[in-house]
């Protein structure tokens, strides 16, 4: 038997880029549909959230070809504000850096992990760099990247300064074990619902047959910048507490809370300094755990005011009608946006949701028609994982059936938005929202809201087609009672049956009128509840 001295001499570090090498089914890099979808993904976020900083509309451009069985290319261009050379390669090739991690703030990207992952992935399986090329307001350049997944330190190559055409970022990489397909849960339709959730954008793709498709920018205003926020101290867990201190450039445990967290006062240091023992004039780095239990404890026990909502922005109950009709061009919307909520006593959050009937709502699987139920983060499409989503567990939950709809059968879109700082994802994957009750039931609630203001059409269709019905039964006997009638009354039977036919008509007026008015804008109603 081994020895534990002779065991440990085979004990090893490892960095994090050789831990994600090995499991990059973390990073959704599972499954071959997936993995491409994962890739354009990661860029196109990456993209929005550079525009959205740099207050430009993006202009985004994807193309996705392949390039033998399973192995494919996919270059995306932005018109964003650039990577500045000096910061390529820890931007796009050094896992878990970036310009979003440390803020509070809510944005697509967070960890930095996203656009190493993608270098990573294209790497280990093709062992090409991604190339990419940068156009910043004041220079320009072009680099191969890659990682040294031992120590995860970017390796830049053949950079060459170029001419500068236009702002934003090129990047381009081949990656094997991939595969391009038109369902549900490929690329054109993560593309869509981009589109979808971004107004503000204009995005264009080139699938790899060569097609194009171009998703208009439909709204012209940038949207809100949300501001950076402290976190809530209802929000903070044990954990959460002791990293904040510890890397807390305050003196003092005191001022430390008063700096970091938000909503907090002397006034309420003094109400936390009653129910617990801890020196709250320590320095900060010093708070041991035990201390930092007591101190949540002391903190759930008062009362707080609710955290500043400003840091939640949701996409507009406006710009959601406006993307919604652009792209599905439905008969009927119905668009609710709520005001923000908190979870966890202390973490705000929005929900916004609309439904679409009709045009192109909703899908078709094998000549089956169904509803479409299109999921979002902060924005974000998230295309998998829908069991253990709470937005899904929400709309199982509701009964339709109540709103006169039917979500198995009718041809309606479903869009759900969740904003948040710190949307709570149930896996890294990150493609589902944890079941957080105070979440379920807001979802629920935004949903029968759209519902009501739903049915009130889905009804009005529903007795207009059953009036249609009968109207077609009476005009097919009026030709019959038109040839018996001239027979009778020795009258033409033409104009026997003209006059039957006017006649019918009298008591449908709202069928004749529909008919040559079958757009009409009074089946597009809205209800905001804001
Ligand atoms: N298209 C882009 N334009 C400008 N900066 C970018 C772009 N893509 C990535 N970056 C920079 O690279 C960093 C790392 O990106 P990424 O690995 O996806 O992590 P994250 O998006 O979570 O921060 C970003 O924080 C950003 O600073
Ligand atoms: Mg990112």
């Amino acid at each position: 038997m081994p020895t534990a001295d002779e065991i440990f001499k085979d004990f090893r570090e490892h960095s994090i880029a050789e831990f994600f090498k090995k499991n990059r089914q973390m990073l959704g890099y599972a499954g071959i549909v997936r993995s491409l979808v994962t890739v354009v993904h990661e860029y196109v976020t990456n993209s929005l959230d550079a525009c959205e900083e740099a207050g430009i509309l993006p202009d985004i451009s994807v193309k996705v070809s392949q390039v033998e069985e399973n192995r494919y290319r996919v270059t995306v261009r932005d018109n964003g504000p650039g990577i500045p050379k000096k910061y390529v390669g820890k931007a796009l090739a050094m896992i878990l850096s970036g310009t979003k991690f440390h803020r509070h703030l809510q944005q697509r990207g967070q960890q930095g992990i996203g656009a190493a992952g993608c270098t990573l992935f294209s790497q280990v399986t093709t062992g090409k760099p991604v190339h990419v090329r940068s156009y910043t307001s004041t220079a320009a350049f072009e680099c191969d990247l890659s990682i040294d997944t031992l120590h995860n330190r970017p390796v830049v190559n053949n950079t060459i300064d170029i001419d500068r055409d236009g702002m934003g970022i090129i990047v381009e990489g081949e990656f094997v074990g991939v595969k391009y397909e038109n369902s549900e849960h490929g690329v054109l339709e993560y593309i869509k619902r981009t589109a979808l959730a971004n107004p503000q954008a204009q995005i264009s793709f080139t699938d790899p047959f060569g097609k194009e498709f171009v998703f208009i920018r439909s709204s012209e205003k940038t949207p809100e910048r949300p501001k950076a926020t402290k976190p809530h101290p209802l929000g903070l867990s044990v954990n959460d507490l002791l990293e904040l201190a510890q890397t807390s450039e305050s003196r003092k445990l005191s001022s430390f809370m008063l700096e970091s967290l938000a909503r907090t006062t002397p006034n309420k240091l003094n109400e936390i300094q009653k129910r617990c023992k801890v020196d709250l004039s320590k320095n900060p780095k010093e708070l041991t755990w035990s201390e930092a239990e007591e101190l949540v404890k002391a903190i759930q026990s008062i009362k707080w005011i609710a955290p500043d909502s400003a840091s939640v922005i949701g996409i507009g109950a406006d710009q959601i009608k406006i993307a919604l009709k652009s792209i599905l061009n439905p008969e009927f919307i119905s668009v609710v946006e709520r005001k923000p909520q908190v979870f966890k006593g202390g973490i705000p959050f929005m929900v916004e949701v609309g439904i679409a009937y009709g045009g192109n709502s909703g899908r078709r699987v094998e000549d089956v028609q169904m509803a479409s139920i299109m999921r979002f983060a902060n924005r974000v499409p998230l295309m998998f994982d829908s069991g253990s989503c709470a937005i899904t567990e929400a709309v199982r939950d509701m009964q339709w059936k109540r709103y006169s709809l039917d979500i198995d059968t009718q041809p309606i879109s479903i869009f759900i938005n969740i904003s948040s700082v710190y949307i709570p994802y149930a896996g890294v994957g990150k493609e589902a929202i944890s079941q957080e009750e105070e979440i379920v039931d807001e979802i629920k609630l935004a949903l029968m809201e759209a519902a009501r203001s739903m049915q009130r059409y889905v009804r009005g269709r529903q007795l207009k087609s059953i009036e249609e019905s009968r109207y077609k039964i009476v005009m097919r006997y009026t030709k019959q009672l038109a040839t018996d009638l001239e027979e009778l009354t020795s009258t033409d039977k033409k104009d026997i049956e003209e006059r039957l036919e006017k006649l019918v008509a009298k008591h449908y007026p709202k069928l004749k009128q529909g008919a040559e008015n079958p757009n009409e804008a009074e089946n597009t109603s809205d209800s905001n509840s804001v």
